[in-house]
């Protein structure tokens, strides 16, 4: 029998019209330009309509991953959306992106690993795949995670923006994803959170920033070393784009050129499960990514929770 794998074969991304600058913040909380881009390397993010939900920009990133592989809508037979800002406790943002797709076809589902669900929603799709039990994988990342900042706090506001990104993953007889490896230690449950009784951002930036880094790092070495491949042949590093000193420092670590990391974060902000997706779209659509580049993506989200997945595009 011949070795199955699950192919990215196509993407599509969405964000909203309305941009906040650094100088639009700086009206709001006491904050300046200066330090934002120097702390975190974010210029501008993009913020949803208050009738724009995560399963709205899902269904146009969505709608332009599947015009780009060729697939009708009913030829997907799993729905996988990552989001931490569902439209609804119930449905789940997969099925209601499933209606308004009109597929009836899929199965479908919510992945909720915070930051890190992208990557959490392609380990299942993947396995899904080689398993035998889907065919081809619409996978989301979506968030309206400006709809859980408290616009006074200075410390989370200046971080984070909307949007949504999507690819298609087929059963393919080449690679595709080569690894994927998914984790999370629930002690660090305080470090960045949101409550049900306040259902704001909360966190402890110094800390999150310190254990992102090493454990980023530490994935992408592991990652590597576990493979027939070297940081050498690394054609793009996609990182969750959180904070610009977060994924050099990363890149550092593993000796990558800072020229081979796809960054999106001075456009983005944190757009949480989103992040990896739109730049990957971001990188499809400037001409940097290539079919057959070897990429890693790596993740880092509350939990906490991680995930780094190797793949040929
Ligand atoms: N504007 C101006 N000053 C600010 C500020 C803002 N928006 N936010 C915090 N400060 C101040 C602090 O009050 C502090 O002042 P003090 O020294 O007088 O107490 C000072 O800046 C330094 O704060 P600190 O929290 O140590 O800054 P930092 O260098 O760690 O940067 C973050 C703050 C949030 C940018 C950084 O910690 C970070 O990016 N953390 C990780 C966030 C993240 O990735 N979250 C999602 C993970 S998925």
């Amino acid at each position: 029998m011949t070795d199955l794998y699950s192919k990215i074969v196509s993407t599509g991304s969405y964000l909203p019209q309305k941009i906040y600058t650094n100088h639009d913040i700086e009206k709001l909380v006491d904050t300046s330009h200066d330090w934002i881009v120097e702390r975190t390397g974010i210029i501008s993010r993009h913020i949803a309509d208050e009738n724009e939900s995560s399963v709205d920009m899902a269904y146009e990133a969505s709608c332009k991953a599947i015009e780009r592989s060729n697939l009708k809508n009913n030829d997907i037979d799993l729905i996988l959306v990552a989001t931490t800002t569902p439209e609804r406790k119930f449905p789940s943002t997969a099925v209601l992106l499933q209606s308004l797709l009109n597929n009836n076809k899929a199965s479908a589902f919510d992945v909720n690993a915070a930051c890190t669900g992208f990557i959490y929603a392609l380990d299942i799709a993947d396995k899904y795949i080689k398993g035998g039990f889907a065919k081809n994988v619409l996978v989301v990342g979506t968030e309206k995670i400006t709809s859980l900042i408290d616009w006074s706090d200075r410390n989370t506001c200046v971080l984070f923006g909307d949007g949504a990104g999507a690819v298609i993953l087929t059963a393919s007889q080449t690679p595709g994803l080569i690894s994927n490896t998914i984790g999370s230690d629930g002690s660090y449950k305080d470090l960045l959170t949101v409550n049900t009784d306040t259902e704001v951002i909360e966190m402890r930036g110094n800390d999150v920033f310190k254990i992102a880094v090493n454990t980023m790092g530490k994935l992408a070495k592991k990652t590597l070393e576990n493979s027939d491949y070297s940081v050498n042949n690394i054609d793009w590093l996609i990182p969750h784009q959180a904070n610009s000193r977060i994924i050099k420092a990363v890149a550092k670590k593993i000796n990558l050129s800072e020229d081979k990391i796809i960054m999106t974060v001075d456009k983005h902000g944190n757009t949480s499960a989103a992040s990896i997706p739109l730049a990957l779209d971001y990188g499809v659509n400037t001409g940097m990514v290539k079919k057959d580049h070897l990429i890693i993506f790596e993740a880092f989200g509350a939990g906490f929770t991680w995930g780094s997945t190797l793949l040929k595009f």
